[in-house]
């Protein structure tokens, strides 16, 4: 049943091509870059005239929901605001007119999301479902629903559904783009085509990094803690790296936006700390050029002090390696999608660990897969 995987946990990281490639399609246009979404339900008239989006999710979902804010609020100018469902009923939510609420969930099930979708209801705003299970609670009281079709997770450590939501929420930002008129036709087409590319691209850093990720986890899985650290997009995956890490490894770590770091946590550092920084980029985007030159920098602030750098790096970028002690390559893409790709050596870098350090990596200690208590 494991696919001749040593842990389920493994067997879906290996799915990721797969579970990508199945949530776009029939939802993509290769020949004309339009996005097909009939499930949501809502019409385009509503898609314009919105004027916030507000996001409720937990833990990994959330994350997703950090890294949809970047992609919706760049692609189809329409403000998001991010919630934690178990915070959301509890700060007096004020909606506004036109508000759509989006809840994300692998499960559908989990009990403070529904209940962040109880509130939205209760206030009017319309709810759609970003869910990987057919049928399930959420996306029975949603308007409209986009499936992940990442197919069942086993491991409690969520992996596979985490790059489908992340996979989801771009079709989601270009086809809000496109109801709200702000994506030109060419651009549409350039990223729908760039990502029809991300499963190979997968596909190619799970064949390259794995080794990688094993003779890391050699050096560091003794580490007391572990730092990851992102600017922009990569932040919300910095945390995802974070949380990877503790819930299977029980290391603590945390995630970090990168330029935050001097504002305090750079107390921090010392030459027993690793730390994990996503310094990828897209040369083609002066957006993201910018952020990547900030990254350097500090990446530079950490190695002045001894801390011990493993980098993620896009593919080509030879500068990187003669700065900090470890990279990691990925293929390069758009900004936008960068995210799905440097995901996979953080979910294989904790993994490894894990089993260095004889953890249950299936069944991590106190988790459950479904959490339906608030
Ligand atoms: C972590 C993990 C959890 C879930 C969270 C929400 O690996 O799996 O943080 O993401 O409990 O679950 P869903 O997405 O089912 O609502």
């Amino acid at each position: 049943e494991k696919g001749g995987y040593k842990h389920f946990m493994l067997k879906e990281i290996n799915e990721q091509p797969r579970a990508i490639r199945d949530t776009t399609l029939g939802r993509v246009s290769l020949d004309s870059g339009q996005v097909f979404l009939p499930d949501l339900k809502l019409g385009p008239e509503e898609f314009r005239r919105a004027t916030q989006l507000t996001i409720a999710a937990c833990g990994t979902s959330w994350h997703a929901a950090l890294a949809g804010k970047f992609m919706i609020e760049r692609l189809a100018r329409l403000p998001v605001e991010v919630d934690y469902a178990s915070e959301y009923r509890y700060r007096s939510p004020i909606a506004s007119p036109n508000e759509i609420g989006l809840l994300i969930t692998q499960s559908g099930e989990t009990a403070d999301t529904i209940a962040a979708q109880r509130e939205m209801t209760s206030l009017g705003i319309p709810t759609l479902a970003i869910c990987n299970v057919v049928g399930a609670a959420i996306t029975r009281e949603a308007h409209g629903t986009i499936t992940t079709n990442a197919g069942p997770e086993i491991g409690v450590a969520s992996t596979k559904a985490f790059t489908a939501q992340l996979t989801a929420l771009f079709t989601l930002a270009l086809y809000l783009a496109q109801q709200r008129g702000t994506a030109a036709a060419e651009h549409s087409l350039h990223l729908v085509t760039e990502l029809s590319k991300i499963p190979g691209k997968v596909e190619e850093v799970l064949r390259s990094v794995d080794d990688a990720c094993a003779n890391l986890a050699k050096s560091f899985s003794n580490a007391r803690d572990f730092l990851f650290l992102g600017r922009g997009i990569h932040y919300p995956i910095a945390l995802e790296g974070a949380l990877k890490l503790k819930e299977i490894s029980y290391i603590h770590a945390e995630g970090y936006p990168a330029g935050e770091m001097k504002h305090g946590p750079n107390a921090l550092i010392d030459e027993s700390l690793p730390v994990v920084v996503i310094a990828t980029q897209d040369p083609t985007d002066p957006q993201s050029v910018l952020k990547y030159e900030k990254t350097l920098s500090n990446i530079q602030e950490v190695t002045a002090r001894s801390g011990r750098v493993i980098a993620i790096a896009t593919e080509g970028d030879h500068e990187i390696s003669k700065l900090v002690e470890h990279t990691l390559h990925v293929p390069a893409a758009p900004e936008l999608l960068l995210p799905i790709l440097e995901t996979v050596p953080l979910q294989l870098l904790a993994y490894h660990i894990a089993v260095r350090r004889g953890c249950d990596v299936d069944q991590p200690r106190n988790l459950a897969k479904s959490v339906t208590v608030e």
